[in-house]
């Protein structure tokens, strides 16, 4: 049975983890489909229901940065550093785990993902289960992750009882990802913390090749993808791409951050103005304009500075598709 609670109820929340069962947990990045980290049978239900290869590694959430020292070895205090500036927060750390790791979460990686939510519902949750919880995006393997509890009931509603509603999420792309190794960070996976923020900090930051990567899921190349096509194309030419979709008989959304001429013949969603809007944005966006049946989206990508290097790297996996044949 679905059921989308009106307000988190914790008590349900614990009683299914306790029981080895999933939930829907809202987390400052994106929800997280939730299950107790330490327990190989509770994180097979992850994989079932998202449909994940199981040789992928998830995310440890952790209630504070004290748990490393039970969940990793060798913490090298660059990385203690980073947890106790910025977490709780949208960064995840890629350490060498402890033996108190179950295989199946680290893919039988040597190393772990771990972070600290910042969102008081996840947090919440953390602190009474006392136990790390592994969580993916609540979406299923290669679609768009869910930034609101009523993505999550629409896409895994019939195999997860419990979603906790913690409203809209407020970084609305999933937390950066930096592997920590000889005194450098490597970002593997740019998200809600910026490039800039670890180096204000003083952090010598080094780019993975995230391609290089195949244990990041992330990093294959069409992943966030929406049913209908993404495509960029230069900001002053949405109206144009449109107007050409349109004569080939396509349904065309398009999202953007500017105002469009009244007479552009597509879906328009603006988000905002500001690159957190859009960060917000970008993923409902997508899924809403999927619920309205556009064949194409186009959209420009924003400078990769800040937020926008995170953005534009979603945009650009959307709007990459390997494997379907289609394009
Ligand atoms: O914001 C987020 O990170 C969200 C919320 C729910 O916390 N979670 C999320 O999880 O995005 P997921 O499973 O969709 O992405 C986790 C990424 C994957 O790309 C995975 O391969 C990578 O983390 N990862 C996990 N363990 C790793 C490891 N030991 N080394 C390198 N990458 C790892
Ligand atoms: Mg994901």
């Amino acid at each position: 049975m679905v059921q989308l609670e009106p307000g988190p109820s914790l008590a349900q929340a614990l009683f299914e983890l306790n029981a080895g069962r999933a939930i829907g947990l809202p987390t400052e990045t994106v929800y997280g489909l939730a299950a107790d980290g330490t327990r190989p049978t509770a994180v097979a239900e992850i994989f079932r229901i998202k449909g994940r290869p199981p040789a992928h590694p998830l995310i440890l959430h952790l209630a504070e940065a004290s748990w490393l020292d039970q969940y990793c070895i060798n913490v090298p205090p660059l990385a203690w550093h980073l947890a106790e500036s910025l977490w709780p927060g949208p960064l995840t750390l890629v350490l060498e785990r402890s033996s108190k790791v179950p295989d199946c979460v680290t893919g039988g990686l040597s190393t772990v993902a771990v972070r600290v939510p910042s969102h008081p519902v996840a947090l919440s949750v953390l602190r009474a289960f006392a136990r790390p919880l592994a969580a993916p995006s609540a979406n299923r393997f290669g679609a768009v992750s869910p930034t609101t509890a009523q993505h999550v009931v629409d896409d895994l509603g019939e195999d997860v009882a419990v979603v906790l509603d913690g409203g809209a999420c407020e970084c609305g792309v999933e937390s950066t990802i930096v592997e920590v190794r000889e005194g450098q960070a490597k970002i593997l996976r740019p998200g809600g913390i910026t490039r800039e923020t670890l180096e204000a900090m003083g952090v010598e930051v080094a780019s993975g090749d995230l391609r290089a990567s195949p244990r990041v899921p992330g990093s294959l190349e069409s992943h966030y993808c929406p049913r209908a096509r993404v495509q960029v194309v230069q900001d002053e030419d949405l109206e144009g791409a449109a107007h050409r979709a349109k004569g080939h008989g396509l349904k065309v959304g398009i999202v953007t951050q500017r105002s469009l001429r009244q007479s552009t013949d597509a879906e328009i969603l603006q988000l905002g103005t500001s690159p957190e809007d859009l960060a917000r944005g970008v993923y409902a966006a997508f899924r809403e304009l999927d619920r309205r049946e556009c064949a194409v989206i186009f959209l420009s990508l924003p400078t990769s500075d800040g937020l926008g290097a995170a953005v534009a790297d979603r945009i650009r996996r959307a709007a990459t598709r390997v494997n379907d044949g289609s394009d």
